[in-house]
């Protein structure tokens, strides 16, 4: 008999992966339409393509360039995201997507057995990282999507099991909803524990007008605050794999010896210099994109659904039967994302696209809905 290879790795046992998304080509063989008919309204990625400064930068981008790997210090890069969030670059440590900062941060922070806490529903990688770190989550569920955890509601148990990590995402995916400044400072301050902000969709709400949502002016007085972002979302990044997490100046040295050398490849990294290089461009799309997810929103309430208020490029609504608007949506290459268990269950969460396919689906959901 064959020896189980599992004995061999570190964790033996089940674990949860991160839910694999479908491809293009799988959704579009699934209803038998050709893939260039397959809109994803499941990812949140950036509607109306790429920025044209990222377009210019792709076309200038020497491949000579490939050929050496480049400042291990990533000074351009970190230089050019620390002037657009006024932070100084040592505080930036860049990866290759939020996700992997997800990993450091939880490596960093957390070893077998100890507590995490998770506000629910939220990111799954938040839980996956600690699973696989050994951690124990302590999830804190809403009663409601609607209703987000009080700051008490989360500190509480944070301080009852001596979690070393908790994680907040704000505005949070999939409810949208934001902490202001005096909320996380509520949570944080005096809490023996690393409280992780992830921000990723920061650029959305503060384009949508909300104040005092930017969590990068608590770590001026709190060391236990860290916060991340991603060029993914709002910089039209996300096959591209940039992130980056802002620390305190007391974390950086320490974070920066922590994070891989070089995961955010010279390519990418010209791509990101690029798009942050005009910032007026990326805040009128950052703008375009929540009057469109206004109208989106409208849309749907006008259809007699329940939305909820979010501050990112996305709508989260709950139709009769999610399921069923799902299956009939992707039909027509239409693709939301579906939530089959869980506290969003019966809930749908739709991207805010370019104007001409949000058209497409808002026609589309009131022919269904109607
Ligand atoms: C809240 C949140 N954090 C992190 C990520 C991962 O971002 P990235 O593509 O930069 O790894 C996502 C992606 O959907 C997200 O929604």
């Amino acid at each position: 008999m064959r020896r189980d290879p599992h004995r061999l790795l570190r964790l033996r046992g089940p674990i949860q992966p991160y839910p694999l998304e479908p491809s293009d080509a799988g959704l579009a063989a699934s209803v038998g339409l050709t893939e260039d008919r397959i809109i994803r309204f499941d990812m949140n990625t950036l509607g109306g393509g790429p920025l044209p400064a990222t377009v210019e930068a792709w076309r200038s981008w020497d491949p000579a360039e490939a050929v050496e790997y480049g400042d291990l210090g990533y000074r351009r890069l970190r230089a050019a995201i620390g002037s657009t969030i006024g932070v100084p670059p040592h505080r930036v440590i860049p990866g290759a997507g939020a996700d992997e900062l997800i990993r450091l941060v939880t490596a960093a922070v957390v070893g077998p057995g100890d507590a995490v806490v998770i506000p629910a529903p939220t990111f799954p990688m938040f839980a996956v990282e600690a699973g696989l770190a050994g951690a124990s989550v302590t999830t804190i569920t809403r009663e409601h999507p609607s209703r987000r955890q009080p700051p008490s509601a989360i500190r509480r148990p944070a301080e009852s099991d001596g979690a070393r990590l908790v994680w907040v995402c704000s505005p949070n995916n999939p409810t949208g909803d934001a902490y202001s400044l005096s909320e996380l400072r509520e949570l944080a301050s005096g809490l023996e524990a690393v409280v992780a902000v992830d921000q990723v969709y920061l650029e959305f709400a503060v384009a949508s007008g909300a104040l005092d949502v930017d969590a990068i002016p608590l770590m001026d007085d709190l060391d236990n605050v860290v916060v991340l972002r991603s060029l993914a979302k709002a910089y039209g990044l996300a096959g591209a794999r940039i992130g980056y997490l802002v620390v305190p100046e007391g974390l950086a040295q320490r974070f920066d010896a922590l994070r891989l050398p070089l995961s955010v490849s010279l390519a990418t990294q010209a791509l990101a210099l690029g798009a942050l290089a005009d910032h007026e461009a990326a805040t009128v799309r950052h703008v375009a994109i929540m009057l469109e997810q206004r109208r989106l929103a409208d849309a749907l309430r006008e259809q007699g659904c329940e939305v909820l208020d979010g501050l990112g490029n996305f709508v989260t609504f709950r139709p009769p039967d999610a399921a069923a608007l799902a299956g009939a949506l992707l039909k027509r290459g239409l693709v939301l994302r579906e939530y089959p268990a869980g506290p969003m269950a019966g809930w749908l969460r739709a991207t805010a696209r370019a104007s001409d396919e949000n058209a497409l689906l808002i026609a589309a959901l009131r022919q269904m809905l109607g």
